[in-house]
């Protein structure tokens, strides 16, 4: 299909988790592409800041939001339309840094990550997706996984089942939308310099008594950032080309192509080796593949580097 937002100039972007890190690099990239963009956080003061930083006041506007909130969010959506008349672009990024154990997560721990990393997403989309098919002019859904859907590793539970939700998810809904002219995109960056070391500061006072994971945020904190890691300018820009591709996967670091690869041979490598039974295969067919796994792979490799 075409890409719905080639041209994003003049169109509007709702940055969720836009006031720092990877959100404010996608938001960079945009305004500086001529988009308006309504940044939205939890974080007030780090929303003037990043908005001082954007140096377009005209095209910029800030909401503070608390992405579980989901009457918040439709005052927000509410807000950014009064602000730009159409929101035609979502970018469902708000996250948080939730590790360790699986034995030591409490509910509460599960409730806050799951919460935030899946369920503001969820929210953003409840949202936005029937003000952007109203208003016809098509739009992208870009939600913020991670290269831990790809490479799921120990020690993550919780937010490696919030990010594999994303990308399922966007592989769900992305031909259900293409009939709108909606992109969908997952979003799989790998380390990026930002402030999730920083995510424990934000864990909700009815979070934190019970749970397992402070020991974890206290250590996370103190995690220096490596300047190995790419920066949020450079990731924005990679995500305003996979927008201007309606790429499914916007992937960022090549260095986690052999561990993906390996995931999925080890899947491959668990069917069992049988005969097809061609009668249950016909009877089973819609559930076989998905049509947007052939477009991908007909598209090939994207040039993110390409200006
Ligand atoms: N930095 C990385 O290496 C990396 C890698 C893969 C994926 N990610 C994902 O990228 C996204 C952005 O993270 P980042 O690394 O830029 O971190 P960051 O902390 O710099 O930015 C995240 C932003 O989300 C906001 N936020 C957190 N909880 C919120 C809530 N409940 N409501 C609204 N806003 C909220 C924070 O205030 C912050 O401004 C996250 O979804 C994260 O999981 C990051």
């Amino acid at each position: 299909m075409p890409a719905p937002m080639a041209e994003v100039a003049g169109k509007t972007a709702f940055v969720t988790g836009g006031a720092n890190g990877i959100g404010l690099g996608i938001a960079t990239a945009l305004v500086k592409a001529g988009a308006n963009v309504v940044l939205a956080d939890i974080r007030e003061a780090s929303l003037a800041e990043a908005r001082k930083s954007l140096a377009a006041d005209d095209r910029v506007d800030t909401v503070v939001l608390d992405v579980t909130d989901r009457t918040g969010f439709a005052r927000a959506a509410d807000a950014a339309e009064k602000r730009f008349g159409k929101v035609h672009m979502l970018i469902g990024n708000a996250g948080i840094g939730i590790g360790g154990q699986v034995s030591d997560a409490t509910y509460d721990d599960w409730d806050w990550g799951m919460g935030v990393n899946f369920g503001g997403v969820v929210n953003g989309l409840v949202t936005f997706l029937p003000r952007i098919k109203a208003h016809g002019e098509g739009g992208q859904i870009v939600s913020t996984a991670s290269k831990a859907a790809l490479v799921p590793i120990p020690n993550a539970s919780i937010y490696i089942a919030a990010k594999a939700a994303i990308l399922g998810l966007s592989e769900s809904i992305r031909s259900e939308l293409a009939a709108f002219n909606i992109g969908v995109s997952a979003f799989c960056p790998g380390p990026v310099q930002s402030s999730i070391s920083r995510s424990g500061e934000l864990r909700p006072e009815k979070y934190q008594a019970n749970s397992g994971y402070r020991a974890f945020e206290q250590r996370l904190s103190e995690r220096p950032v490596s300047p190995l890691w790419m920066t949020m300018e450079e990731v924005g820009e990679r995500v305003l080309a996979g927008i201007r591709r309606n790429d499914l996967y916007i992937i960022t670091h090549p260095e986690f192509r052999d561990g993906t690869r390996r995931h999925f041979d080890a899947i491959l490598a668990a069917f069992p080796d049988e005969p097809i039974d061609e009668a249950r295969k016909e009877a089973i067919a819609f559930l076989l593949s998905n049509r947007v796994f052939d477009e991908t792979l007909a598209k090939g490799a994207p040039d993110y580097k390409r200006r």
